[in-house]
């Protein structure tokens, strides 16, 4: 991981050092309802915060599937390569051994399934008259600069911490990537926030459902903003649904577990450590006792059965449960 963070993080540091933080915090009152004082003060201080760095590194695993691995891709995602450094991709390419070290495989495998079946159930929920999509951790999530027909409709909010959304915006900047006209940035820290309040701010509409998804985030926060953040979902009308990730934790047995755990070191070792994990059946009683009415976890066999057919290039199906459904 620390090898595919570098260069792609050393450019999108290099953006935010250049305007440290008063760009942002001058923002946030327009944001953030002047009468919120405590919070602009708290804002200020979370802006000391880096930009993720494991955010960058799932968008270089994006890209090198999108380059290398073979068609049909589980995940097509032509805009990601443009959204990072050539220099990375260069550094990625001359290095076939590492791309296909196996732990790399299984993680690249894990990055564009979790995003795949959550834009196949958005597909679903659309199809059905959903048409807010909400995403939670955003990072460098490219579903909006590549939306398909079917997303018209959609109103699409990234949701990200302010550090973060703030170098991806710029990496947009200087990718020439447009910003499609229905989608919003809100910014919000989950833990020294409410992702409610702060989302009031936008033009969500909490009468209406919504599809949310959180990929790759919920092992970075304290359990009180996951639960904050089950009950927001809740809390909005049926057929409200949101697909996540999680991880079980237990580093016992079977590849996916050591590769779990090697990944949890070097997120750890670039200052993003894992805090919480889940385990299905509990997750499932705490889902349905926040409201869901239907929970389902994607299993290694159905995901085999459904992007995995016939692949010849050796990237894995998923060992174990990591990947949840969650309808109102
Ligand atoms: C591993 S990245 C995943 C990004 C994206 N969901 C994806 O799959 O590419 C984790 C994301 O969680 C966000 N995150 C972590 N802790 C956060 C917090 N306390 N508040 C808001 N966002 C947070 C990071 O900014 C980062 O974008």
């Amino acid at each position: 991981m620390q090898e595919l963070v570098g260069p792609c993080a050393t450019r999108a540091f290099a953006i935010s050092g250049s305007k440290p933080t008063d760009e942002f915090a001058g923002d946030y009152p327009k944001l953030i309802r002047p009468d919120f004082h405590v919070y602009y003060v708290r804002l200020m201080d979370i802006q000391q915060r880096p930009a993720s760095r494991t955010a960058i590194g799932v968008a270089v695993l994006r890209a090198m599937h999108e380059l290398y691995d073979d068609f049909p891709k589980i995940l097509s995602d032509p805009v990601i390569p443009l959204l990072l450094d050539d220099g990375v991709l260069e550094k990625a390419k001359a290095n076939l051994e590492w791309l296909r070290a196996s732990r790399n495989m299984a993680l690249r495998s894990h990055v564009v399934l979790r995003s795949r079946y959550a834009e196949d159930c958005l597909h679903e929920a659309a199809v059905c008259g959903v048409n807010q999509y909400v995403i939670l951790g955003s990072g460098f999530d490219t579903f909006a600069y590549r939306q398909p027909g079917w997303a018209a409709p959609l109103r699409i909010f990234e949701v990200d911490h302010p550090a973060s959304q703030r170098a991806k915006v710029e990496c947009l900047g200087l990718s020439g990537i447009s910003l499609p006209p229905n989608l919003e940035f809100v910014p919000a820290d989950f833990e020294s926030t409410s992702v409610r309040d702060v989302l009031s701010l936008s033009s969500l509409d909490f009468s209406a459902p919504a599809f949310f998804s959180c990929l790759g985030v919920l092992v970075y926060l304290p359990t009180y903003s996951i639960k904050a953040i089950f009950q927001l979902v809740a809390s909005f009308p049926k057929p409200s649904e949101i697909v996540f990730t999680f991880s079980q934790g237990s580093y016992s047995s079977g590849d996916q577990s050591a590769s779990d755990s090697s990944v949890a070191d070097a997120a750890a070792a670039v200052g993003e450590p894992w805090r919480t994990y889940h385990e299905p059946e509990a997750l499932g009683r705490e889902l349905v006792g926040n409201g869901f009415s239907q929970v389902s976890f994607l299993s290694p066999q159905e995901a085999k059965h459904l992007y995995y057919r016939d692949r010849r290039d050796g990237l894995p199906p998923p060992r174990r449960i990591a990947i949840a459904r969650a309808i109102v």
